[in-house]
């Protein structure tokens, strides 16, 4: 508590960033005398002033609407958020209501907002919907982004996910005016505690020329020492090896740094991240887990895995999260995880000690694993590692740590090519996240899928993929409910085969035979296709609905 209101700074949260009980006075037309009453140091709440102790940026606390107002329209701004954890969530909805604002006036407002992966609807939902993204990199899972996107409004950059802090350091993506980025507190030396996700925030803070920071007093402060945040990348030619040959080594420290001086404004949310839902797992997910369960069980027979098994990184969606499930029931113990989104499988494993200890940069779970989390952060604290992705997804230690990488995919060609991102070949579905990351470079890379989609009117299983984001050389093995494909050391026209007879549905099966058969009797034969025909599927889905011949 200030003694000396006259010199205090005070924090209206609602009023935004304001400095005398002087000014304040005039802005609520109260006499200064009031303003005392009004403005007590409570009005920033008590979990506030508990969690930024840095003295200096008391009087930078200001609401968001505020912070919103020193974002001009055209630039790049970098937030935080990775796969719908440690976004922002109050500056998103105070752009959107400015962009809104600002259009009803007649003038523009958009900014391009690059992130570490997706956020949720109170972030890219409401700022898609006020039509304020001009740019946005690099993945997104927001259905109304997504339509915006896939309506040619948003610029949407998709990007492997390790690629974006290296390409905004090497300056590749422009310059960035304003970083916005969630921290759990701000410790008394200024130091930041990180949230949820650590992303690219890191890079963020350094390049900013500006940083908007939004104190979330709603996850535990309890995470405090969970991250480790590694200051030691460089440019090239002055790169060192990063030095960490365990999945769970530290080799960082547990807070962010900033520049005091680029502060400009502290908000407050209290605010969970969104519920990350994950559908029970079904029929034919069991079954896909079951078939990886029991192929890593028999390379570990064949000497072709160790014994003490690899660390795990699983992808997003409801396939990799069953495929997590079914490990508990594996004969594997003492797993790892080197991933990039902690999600309720991998907690479930933790919390049963089949995982003993689980690297990541993201923590996005539903409600009940959230709550798990929070009433067990001692424990989880001592397990989990959040690193930002430019760590967790980092293509040297991928392969020095041999990460057995499982990755959903949209569909799988005849040869093995997959497709991660576009429906039809045109239609972006989230983008290649880290996929790219870890399937080029990890020990072992599985692609999984169910073998047909849109009550089975879709094959995942095509002549030829609609678009490309790993190639052949990067698919060792497919995986669908109707078996498992080995396409380790085949050439193209094996592939084929196996890929057919193990994975394709039965409906496909006979079309895909017939089209490979023709394809092996005209033009070069070390890939065959017809390249009239090659894609002529999609083309029936959208001319009719239905793959189906
Ligand atoms: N053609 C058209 N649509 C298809 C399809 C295909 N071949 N395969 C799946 N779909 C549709 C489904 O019908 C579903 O549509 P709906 O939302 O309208 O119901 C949607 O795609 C998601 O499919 P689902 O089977 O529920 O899969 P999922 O939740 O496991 O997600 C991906 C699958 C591929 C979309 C998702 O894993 C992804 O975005 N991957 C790329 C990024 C990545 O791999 N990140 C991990 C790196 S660590």
């Amino acid at each position: 508590m200030h003694a000396e209101p006259q010199q205090a700074h005070y924090c209206v949260p609602a009023l935004g960033w304001i400095h005398t009980p002087l000014r304040i006075s005039r802005i609520l037309e109260k006499p200064p005398q009031q303003v005392a009453c009004i403005c007590k140091v409570g009005e920033t709440s008590m979990s506030l002033a508990d969690r930024v102790r840095y003295p200096q940026f008391h009087n930078r606390i200001m609401s968001a609407e505020a912070a919103a107002a020193l974002i001009p329209h055209g630039v790049n701004v970098g937030m935080s958020g990775f796969t719908g954890a440690g976004y922002p969530k109050a500056l998103p909805q105070a752009i959107a209501a400015r962009a809104k604002a600002e259009h009803a006036a007649g003038k523009p407002y958009k900014i391009n907002v690059w992130t570490g992966a997706s956020t949720a609807a109170e972030c890219d939902g409401v700022m898609a919907d006020a039509h304020a993204l001009g740019q946005r990199l690099p993945f997104n899972t927001d259905p109304t982004a997504r339509k915006a996107i896939n309506a040619g409004e948003i610029d949407f950059i998709d990007m492997h996910l390790s690629h974006v802090a290296q390409h905004a350091w090497f300056g590749f993506l422009g310059p960035m005016s304003v970083a916005v980025v969630e921290v759990l507190g701000v410790t008394a030396d200024g130091l930041l505690i990180p949230s949820t996700a650590v992303g690219n925030n890191k890079t963020w803070l350094e390049i900013a020329d500006k940083v908007i920071l939004e104190v979330n007093t709603k996850p535990p402060a309890k995470m405090e020492g969970m991250h480790d945040i590694y200051y030691g990348t460089a440019i090239p030619p002055r790169r060192m090896p990063i030095n960490m040959t365990h999945a769970d080594d530290r080799i960082g420290e547990p807070y962010l740094k900033v520049d005091p001086a680029k502060v400009i404004a502290i908000v407050e949310t209290h605010k969970g991240d969104r519920d990350n839902v994950f559908a029970a797992p079904d029929a034919n997910s069991n079954t896909i887990a079951s078939s990886i369960i029991d192929f890593l069980a028999h390379e570990m027979k064949m000497g072709r895995l160790p014994k003490e098994m690899l660390p795990i990184q699983s992808g997003v969606g409801n396939v990799a999260n069953a495929v997590l499930a079914g490990l508990q029931h594996s004969p594997f113990e003492n797993l790892l995880g080197f991933t990039e989104v902690l999600q309720d499988g991998m907690l479930e494993l933790l919390r049963t000690g089949k995982m003993s200890k689980a690297s990541a940069t993201s923590i996005s779970l539903g409600a009940a694993a959230c709550k798990d989390f929070e009433d067990n952060i001692d424990f989880y604290r001592e397990r989990i590692i959040l690193r930002p992705q430019e760590i967790s997804n980092h293509p040297e230690l991928v392969r020095r740590l041999g990460i057995i990488a499982m990755n959903s995919m949209i569909e799988a060609d005849i040869y093995g090519n997959i497709n991660s991102t576009h429906v039809m070949g045109t239609g972006m579905m989230n983008g290649i996240g880290g996929s790219g990351d870890f399937a080029r470079n990890g020990y072992l890379s599985f692609f999984v899928t169910p073998s047909v989609a849109k009550d089975g009117k879709v094959s995942c299983i095509v002549p030829m993929c609609s678009h490309v984001d790993h190639t052949e050389h990067d698919t060792q093995i497919i995986v669908t409910e109707q078996g498992l494909a080995d396409l380790r050391g085949l050439s193209p026209k094996q592939r084929a085969k196996v890929i057919i007879d193990k994975c394709a549905h039965p409906d496909y099966r006979p079309m895909l035979h017939d089209y490979f058969d023709r394809a092996r009797s005209q033009g070069a034969q070390h890939t065959p296709h017809i390249l009239t025909e090659a894609l002529s599927w999609h083309q029936r889905f959208v001319d009719t609905g239905d793959m189906r011949a």
